[in-house]
């Protein structure tokens, strides 16, 4: 793997390394040093055209934890302002050495173009462009599945023991993807994934957050949160942000019109009512950031199901791992061990 652009094309055998990886590197996590010196020497660049409070802080914690230098790249402050050229910022970043290149970029497709266009020998990440990938989202999504619910569950949840779940893919969960879907890369990134390492994937949406061709993704797609909550009984229950920057009368959206709220809410929303229709062992997802009270009621968002905020910690073992993985040799036989 030299790049890490897309879950679509990423082989069950390689989503399972780097799961497998990001456990053994939040194992390092829990003891009192938890700086390894694997990436001694490397540098990272995190090259961020839009804002990001998660992903950007997760991977420079994660090049830190692995003793990388970091350079912190914001579009806003930089010569990008002036009319730099991606073409131009990639150069002048090849120029000073970097090894890996984390992009976020809001045009869809600017990660791959970094990684192919022969500007740069850099590895590339793609850390969300536009409306089309966000990988390592859905890696950390997968992740916290498999720690709460992977391995074999015919007697429950195995817990969050990661040497029951080492090796095992997510075959059989029951997934639903509920919101924007539309304006998504991380519903994207999740279908793709989710499906690779076996889970039924339902995505949830009013058919004006749909996008054209959902029908040939592999996954199932409802209009309708209670009929699938009480048919599907998902192990897991997604939200997804609704992205008003993204819509109609945002000033910078175009997509689809800014749903009434109030009847998003009612027909879209999680609730303490909806919560009490799940399973008792399934978990509640977001990406962050939230909009409480619109796709998430507070009271669903902070409950002991909700694991919101693990979410962002598995995100610093997994960016570990995505690093790790295409930085610190080509094969496992090169690669510094992780200690
Ligand atoms: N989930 C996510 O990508 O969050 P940020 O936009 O804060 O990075």
């Amino acid at each position: 793997m030299k790049h890490l652009l897309s879950t679509a094309d990423l082989a069950r055998e390689d989503a399972i390394t780097i799961l497998d990886t990001a456990a053994q590197m939040a194992a390092t996590q829990s003891r009192e040093i938890k700086k390894l010196p694997t990436l001694r020497g490397r540098t990272v660049v995190n090259l961020f055209y839009e804002d990001s409070t998660r992903t950007r802080i997760s991977f420079e914690t994660a090049a830190k934890r692995l003793s990388a230098d970091v350079i912190n790249f914001s579009a806003k402050g930089s010569s990008v302002s002036k009319g730099e050229s991606l073409k131009d910022t990639a150069l002048t970043l090849a120029a000073m050495g970097a090894d890996a290149v984390v992009c976020r970029h809001q045009a869809s497709g600017a990660p791959h173009l970094l990684a192919h266009a022969g500007w740069l020998d850099s590895a590339v990440v793609n850390a969300g462009d536009g409306m089309h990938q966000h990988p390592t989202q859905a890696l950390l999504d997968a992740f916290t599945m498999r720690r709460h619910l992977g391995g074999d569950r015919t007697d429950g949840r195995v817990g969050p023991d990661d040497a029951l779940v080492r090796g095992a893919d997510l075959a059989g969960l029951r997934v639903a993807i509920v919101g924007d879907v539309l304006h998504s890369r991380v519903a994207r990134s999740n279908v793709h994934l989710l499906h690779t390492l076996g889970a039924h994937v339902t995505l949830v949406a009013p058919p004006t957050l749909l996008p054209v061709g959902v029908g040939t993704w592999p996954c199932d797609v409802s209009y309708h949160l209670d009929e699938t909550l009480r048919d599907v009984a998902p192990d897991v229950v997604m939200m997804l942000r609704v992205q008003r920057e993204r819509m109609s009368g945002s000033g910078t959206g175009g997509g689809a019109f800014f749903p009434n709220p109030l009847e998003y809410t009612r027909k879209y929303g999680l609730d303490a009512r909806r919560l009490a229709l799940l399973p008792p062992h399934s978990i509640v997802m977001h990406p962050g950031p939230m909009n409480r009270g619109l796709e998430i009621s507070a009271e669903a968002a902070d409950s002991p199901r909700a694991v919101i905020v693990e979410q962002v910690a598995n995100g610093v073992a997994i960016r570990m791992a995505v690093l790790y993985l295409l930085l610190a040799g080509d094969d496992s036989t090169e690669r510094a061990p992780i200690s």
